[in-house]
């Protein structure tokens, strides 16, 4: 379809919405050839983006007085369908799920709103926003035409078009746009479903301009050109806008997620947006006259066990602060004040700033005990038998641990080995910790002790987040079977639900727990522990939980999240509106043990302190010895300057377990290599599921100054990338990259996703090398 005809179709739209409309609306909102319109005058949208669920709703107006006062005129806001549909055909949107209530307050402090209803988020928010319960047929399709998934979806948007249909501004409400589906194009190329979407939206009500977004060189998949096209980027504003020019070649350009900074995963360094590519690409946006929408506003924290997970296996931490212009707290940072006085700049007319509102009190308090302690095995539910265990969903259990014991012979020493363990399998024999099946590890497999006489095994799972983002989504819990001791497949199996569902926790939190009874208040057994702190005013304070192992904690019943010694984040944001003043309960449950057993309100959040010395993982990187020559030369090549994808096809498909990049020089001929995303093409060129990769090896990493992890090279996004050492070293060329491909995989071809937002480490002469040896344990 031509661009003015997308237009027309739009303000065709507008008067159809006018016409139904109950009530007048005071406003209207359209997409001209030029710019968006607010009643007919030119509209640049200053939008922000944030996640009500990661807010507590005491706190949205003040939040959304910080987005108002930073110098923002919209905000944008994904809604999370599992928290809305936590079972099939039961909906919710009370308390945090009260979306309706986020956007009217948006309304009274003078914002519109950007809804991005899903069925699909991301968001680094469990399975994007996806209900677990999807995955309890073992063959749904996720984000496809399949009937299972699809049919759930319109029903889901269809209850969104009867809660926030009437916010529209068509309706007399805040919300100005739509979206439909989430960077589709990262993930697949069927315009059909996202016509199914588009039209299941406007067949919920939706009369406001619809629009898909996309990272530019990803838009061309599954693009509809019946929908306005908003790119999403961190840098190269031009490049990145004459992109989207080529495929939308009239109407206003709008970055609809731009990144101040990034998000956490655990056990990776913290995340800090780089200054010098914040401010200026914004203003280089306002200049443009283009609109744009920060990415996060303000981020806030993922509360309760509503984290995701990042490709292919990087568990996102529940602080979600982002380096965001607010602060996880609300708190105006330099940032926040340099938006604001750049924006300032930019008002339209009439347009006035409010001052920032008052920041929430802040309190601390000095470390008090957990003096009650309920050692997980000793309270136990019910079981269920099952001949050989499956995973979490099959026992319609959708969150929390879950618990998987059988008896085992004597016998020798042995190994232990799942099919896959997701996420961490701490195992027991006889009520002793002997090992972890951990699935940052290519194996699912520990040696265990010999056993004098037949023994117990106990595996308890603790799931992360469920993948958000990228075909590896449908995250199956729990043990994946079969379980074998020496080979042999274990069975009679009895599992134990610990779903930490509401029931549970007020459960934990009320029932018999005896003062602690481990001689020194130390265990490494996975315990509940409680205790109690008084206050005699309240404030935000931030949970000290560096003497903690790994595990979860409420706080007067709210669940505030996961936490994990390794860091980078070592404390737990509680907010003052969930505190009384007079006595206060905390409730963890450890699953590795604690050091002490106590806890302190600090008065600012850490957030970035690694602690790899606490991993069960012994080493970041295991030591490994390097057999390159048993490799078979797939490719040698030069990749074109500049930050476009390259695709490169081999002569002959290679097969293999391991693939070698290896960079022999760079564009500028400085010692450092960088990677934002590399994809393996199968035999028909389509990109293989990153499932069960890890790296290997590789030969430097920048992990002190920046995040240049080498993981960012497979986990999907483009905006983060893997970066050869620049801070305290730099090595020179060449420079490997060696992937484990879990199993061996038949490659025809590679995509290279090139650094984006600077030319430093853009490699040029390369070389690629798979085989099944490439790399041994040393
Ligand atoms: C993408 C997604 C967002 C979010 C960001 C990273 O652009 O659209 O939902 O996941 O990445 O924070």
């Amino acid at each position: 379809m031509t661009a003015p005809k997308l237009f027309s179709m739009v303000a065709a739209a507008v008067l159809l919405a006018a016409n139904l409309s109950a009530q007048t609306p005071a406003h209207t909102f359209a997409i001209g050839t030029n710019d968006f319109l607010l009643d007919g005058a030119r509209f640049q949208i200053r939008c922000g983006e944030i996640h009500a669920a990661r807010v507590p709703k005491e706190y949205w107006r003040q939040r959304l007085q910080m987005a108002k006062a930073m110098g923002l005129n919209t905000v944008c806001a994904y809604l999370f369908w599992n928290l809305h549909e936590p079972k099939p055909g039961e909906f919710n949107w009370s308390g945090q799920a009260d979306d309706a209530e986020f956007c009217r307050i948006a309304q009274e402090e003078g914002l519109w709103v950007i809804l991005r209803p899903g069925p699909y988020a991301c968001a680094e928010w469990e399975m994007g926003g996806t209900p677990w319960w999807m995955l309890k047929d073992d063959g749904v399709k996720l984000r496809s035409r399949d009937p299972r998934y699809l049919d759930a979806a319109k029903n889901y948007l269809k209850e969104v078009g009867r809660v926030l249909g009437p916010l529209q501004i068509t309706h007399g409400g805040p919300i100005i746009m739509a979206q439909v589906e989430n960077e589709y194009g990262f993930y697949g190329k069927d315009t059909q479903y996202v016509d199914e979407l588009r039209k299941a939206l406007v067949d919920a009500g939706f009369d406001v301009p619809l629009f898909q977004c996309n990272p530019p060189d990803q838009m061309k998949n599954g693009l509809l050109t019946n929908l306005f096209q908003a790119g999403n980027f961190g840098s190269s504003v031009k490049n990145n806008f004459a992109k989207v020019r080529k495929i939308q070649p009239v109407g206003p350009l709008i970055c609809s997620e731009f990144y101040p900074g990034w998000f956490d995963t655990w056990g990776q360094p913290h995340h800090l947006g780089k200054p010098e590519n914040y401010l200026p690409n914004l203003k280089l946006m306002l200049d443009m006259d283009a609109s744009f929408s920060i990415y996060m506003a303000h981020g806030g924290t993922t509360f309760g066990l509503w984290s995701g997970c990042d490709r292919p296996f990087k568990p996102d931490t529940s602080s979600y602060d982002y380096d965001a212009p607010i602060s996880e707290a609300g708190w105006a940072t330099p940032k926040f004040f340099q938006t604001r006085e750049l924006l300032a700049r930019y008002l339209l007319p009439g347009e006035k700033l409010p001052e920032p509102p008052a920041q929430n009190p802040v309190i601390s308090f000095a470390p008090v005990e957990l003096n009650q302690v309920a050692p997980l095995f000793e309270n136990l539910p019910a079981a269920i038998k099952d001949e050989t265990p499956r995973n979490m969903e099959a026992y319609d259990q959708g969150y929390g641990c879950i618990l998987y014991r059988t008896r085992i012979p004597a016998g020798a020493a042995t190994t232990l080995e799942a099919t896959a363990i997701h996420d961490f399998g701490f195992v027991f024999i006889d009520g002793k910790r002997v090992g972890i099946l951990d699935r940052r590890n290519a194996n699912a497999k520990i040696s265990l002790p010999a056993r004098e006489k037949e023994a117990q095994l106990d595996i308890l799972v603790e799931p992360m987040g469920r993948i958000n983002f990228g075909p590896e989504m449908s995250d199956r819990k729990g043990i994946i079977a079969p379980v074998k001791l020496g080979g042999e497949v274990l069975k009679n199996w009895e599992i134990f639900n610990l779903p930490l569902d509401a029931q549970m926790v007020s459960l934990l939190q009320t029932r018999e727990m005896p003062p602690i009874k481990f001689s020194s208040g130390k265990t490494d057994l996975p315990a509940v522990w409680r205790g109690t702190f008084k206050l005699e005013k309240v404030g935000d304070t931030f949970l000290d939980l560096r003497s903690w192992g790994k595990g979860d904690l409420w706080v007067n019943g709210h669940c505030l999240g996961r936490y994990w010694n390794i860091g980078p984040s070592q404390t737990a944001y509680a907010p003052g509106c969930w505190l009384h003043a007079g006595e206060n309960q905390i409730v963890i449950l450890d699953l590795l043990g604690s050091e002490s057993h106590t806890i302190a309100g600090l008065e600012k959040p850490i957030l970035d302190e690694l602690r790899p010395e606490k991993d069960f993982q012994k080493a970041h990187r295991p030591a490994v010895k390097l057999n390159l020559q048993s490799a078979a030369l797939a490719n040698t090549g030069t990749f074109a300057p500049g930050a476009d994808t390259q695709e490169i096809k081999f002569a002959a498909p290679v097969s293999g377990k391991f693939f070698c990049l290896e960079a022999l020089t760079a564009q500028d001929e400085k010692p450092y290599a960088a990677i934002a995303e590399l994809d393996l093409l199968d035999a028909n060129g389509n990109a293989i599921s990153h499932n069960g990769w890890t790296i290997a090896y590789v030969d430097s990493e920048e992990r002190d100054k920046e995040d240049g992890s080498a993981e960012n090279a497979i986990d999907g996004q483009t905006a983060n990338f893997w970066h050869t050492q620049w801070g305290s070293a730099s090595p020179v060329y060449p420079h490997e990259l060696i992937l484990n491909l879990g199993k061996s995989q038949t490659v025809s071809g590679f995509r290279y996703v090139p650094r984006q937002g600077g030319d430093s480490g853009r490699i040029k002469d390369y070389r690629i090398l798979i085989g099944d040896n490439l790399v041994q344990p040393k």
